[in-house]
Parts: structure tokens; sequence; C-alpha cells
């Protein structure tokens, strides 16, 4: 039994593929960092999802479609707003996206892109006492997402650096949440219902749960002469530092890189505070010599979360809120997952080895 699935190969894909050894993430046959900061997210959508719905748009279309599939979303779910806004934001997320029809074609996919994008918005702004904001179709979607956020249009460094996030995150190989969504999928049940699944398996504080605890680790360690110290009681008490370590990179996360320099943009711009980037760079510093001496024999480097919680904080969403803006952009991941899934896979059931006391033969 490999426990943890280690290595087990579990299907074939089109859509990505990770090496671990040198640090390369290949999407759609392009390198991330073909990708990240040079084609918008409905591009990386249309590239990523060819093949896989039918009546796909070709990419300058496919812009103006999920811009009307917001719209469509929020006059859907907008009466649910105001009795979830008061559930942790994920939660509430999760439970508007159950509403939508649970199908299996392009409609479907594009309203479950579009929910994320809407509803953080939408449930933030009325936590904070504030009215939705309708979302603009014409605006490119990560524009609209942070004008939504903050009801004015951002400047397009902002922009840039939210479309360049979700570029980056939009799929991963066969993670935890993305063989959820297969699993489901491979029971002929609809993109809603492998989407649910994925969220569920996201939330979790060894997948995309991790990125509020980096700042809860920056905020605890406080400046950067008590990063050792702080960091050296940590692993001494037996926890993880959040934001390190993954389960098939043995170098530094190709993503970290991508999101580093749309911080740096932003930093460059007077958009993000320079003493909590300083700060992050020597908690990263720390972190990585202290993990080294910790596990000297398994590589524990820095991955995506760690500059997620970073270009998250900056461009103003509240830290309960990453893991949702996580699924914004991989939500498409786990819609391209699905529908290879459905499409060429078969249905996903392994057997358990039963380790329990048998039932007494009759003597
Ligand atoms: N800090 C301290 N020790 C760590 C860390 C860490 N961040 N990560 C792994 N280790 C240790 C483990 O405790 C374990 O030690 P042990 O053998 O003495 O028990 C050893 O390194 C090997 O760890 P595994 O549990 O085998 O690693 P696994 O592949 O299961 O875990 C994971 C990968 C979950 C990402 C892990 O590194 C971790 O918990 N990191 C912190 C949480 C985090 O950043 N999650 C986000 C991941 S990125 C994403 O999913 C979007």
């Amino acid at each position: 039994m490999a426990n943890g699935l280690d290595d087990v190969v579990a299907a074939e894909t089109v859509l990505s593929d990770i090496d671990g050894e040198s640090g390369q993430l290949v999407l759609r046959g392009h390198g991330l960092d073909e990708l990240a900061g040079r084609t918008r997210y409905a591009e990386a959508l249309a590239l990523l999802l060819d093949g896989l719905l039918e009546g796909l748009p070709a990419a300058a279309e496919l812009g103006p479609a999920l811009g009307r599939a917001r719209a469509e979303v929020y006059l859907r779910l907008r009466g649910q707003v105001d009795s979830l806004a008061d559930q942790p934001l994920f939660d509430g997320v999760r439970a508007m996206m159950a509403t939508l029809p649970d199908g299996h074609g392009l409609q479907s996919a594009l309203s479950l892109i579009a929910a994320p994008a809407v509803l953080v918005p939408a449930l933030l702004r009325r936590r904070g006492g504030g009215n939705p904001v309708a979302p603009a179709p014409e605006l490119d979607h990560a524009a609209d997402i942070l004008r939504m956020l903050d009801g004015a249009e951002p400047e397009p460094v902002r922009a840039a650096a939210l479309d360049r996030y979700l570029v980056t995150v939009i799929d991963h190989g066969l993670n935890a949440s993305t063989f959820a969504a297969r699993v489901v999928a491979s029971t002929g049940a609809g993109l809603t219902s492998a989407v649910l699944a994925a969220l569920g398996a996201l939330k979790g504080p060894l997948h995309g749960g991790a990125p509020g605890p980096v700042l809860e680790m920056l905020d605890a360690i406080g400046e950067a002469g008590k990063a050792e110290a702080w960091i050296a009681a940590e692993l001494a008490a037996g926890r993880r530092l959040p934001g390190f370590g993954h389960r098939v990179y043995r170098v530094r996360d190709p993503r970290a890189d991508a999101l580093n320099a749309a911080i740096e943009q932003l930093r460059d711009a007077g958009a993000a505070a320079g003493g909590r980037l300083a700060l992050a760079a020597s908690v990263e510093r720390a972190a990585l010599a202290a993990l080294a001496r910790h596990k000297p024999d398994r590589p524990l480097l820095t991955n995506v979360e760690f500059y997620t919680a970073l270009l998250l904080e900056a461009l103003g969403f509240p830290r309960d809120g990453f893991t949702a803006v996580f699924a914004m952009g991989r939500c498409a991941g786990w819609i391209g997952h699905s529908r290879e899934q459905a499409l060429h896979g078969r249905l996903l059931r392994p057997r358990s080895r039963y380790i329990g006391p048998r039932p007494q033969q009759a003597a």
C-alpha cells in the first residue's frame, strides 16, 4: 500500500505536469514562465480547456463569455449573500456554489469559474456593512474582481498582479483537490458536484488553507531579529511551518517565483508595504536554514502559499479569504480534469487492505 498514494499514477492528463526534481510546471505544453504575467486568465482558460468542452469560445471571445457568466451568477446568487455573510467566507462561497445547476457543459463550467470571483467580493463587502457591487462584464476578469471588491476600478498594476496569480494557480497536476474532483467526475456526476468535492479538499491546512497561517506566522514573529528563535521553538514543538514543503517538489516551487515577481512590481509601484516584504524575506531565509537543519534528508523549500499570502494581502484580501481566492483560479483546473476524466477515464475505485478482525470460523 502507498500511504498517501505517493508516486501512484491514477490518471493521464494533457493539462499539466510537475517535475519535482527540476522545479518545472508545464501547462498544456507551456512552461509557467511563458504564461504567468504574459497571458490573461481568460486566454489561459481557453488554452487549458481546449477540446474538453463543446462550444468553448476561442481565446478572444472567452473573456466576454466569462464576463457574461459573472453577471448571470451575480443575478442568480445575489439574494443569498445576506443570509451567508456571517458564515466563514469559504463556507459561504461553497454553500452558494452548491446551488448552481450540476451540468456537464460549457455553461456550467463558466458559471463555476465565475462564481468565486463574484461571491468573494460580494460576501466581503456585505460583511463590511456595504452593498455588493455588480460585475462589469466588459472588464477583464481580474480587474473586475478587484473592482467588485473595492467599488472602484483598480490600478492596472494591481489587476495585473491578480491576473498573474490566477494564471499561476490555474492547474497543478493531481493534487488532493483535483483528485477529489476526478473521483466525483468518474461517477458521472456533474461539474458542480466535482467542484464541491474539490473545494472541501482545498480547505484543509495541508493544501489550500496554508496562506492565512503564513501571515499569522509573520505577525507572531513581528521583527526579523526574532525569526530564528521563533522558528526553532515551533520546530522543537513538532509544528510545521506554513508555506514550506511540498509532496512533489524537491526544489523551490516555481510558482513562488512567479508570484514574487508580481509582489516586486506592486512594491515598486508603492502598492505593497516594503516593511512587510522585508520581514517576509528574513523569515523565509531563517525558515529555509532551520528546515535544512531540521530535516537534512528531506528538502523542505518555499511553496506557493508563502507568496500567495504576501500577494493577496497586498491586494487587499483578508486572510480568511485567501483559500477562496485560490479557488477562483483553480476552479478551471478542477473543471478541466473533471471533463478529462468524464471523457477518457473510468470509474475510480481503488481498494483498501482490511486490517481489522475476521469473523470467527464456526468450529
Ligand atoms: N515544516 C516543518 N516540517 C515539515 C514541513 C514544514 N512545513 N513539511 C514537512 N515537514 C516534515 C514532516 O513533519 C515530516 O517529518 P517526519 O518524517 O519527522 O514526520 C517530513 O517533513 C516529511 O513530511 P511529509 O508529511 O511526508 O510531507 P508531505 O508530502 O505529506 O507534506 C505538505 C507536504 C503537506 C505540503 C507539508 O510540507 C506541509 O505540511 N507543509 C506546511 C503546510 C503548507 O504549506 N501547505 C501548502 C502546500 S501547497 C498547496 O497545497 C497549494
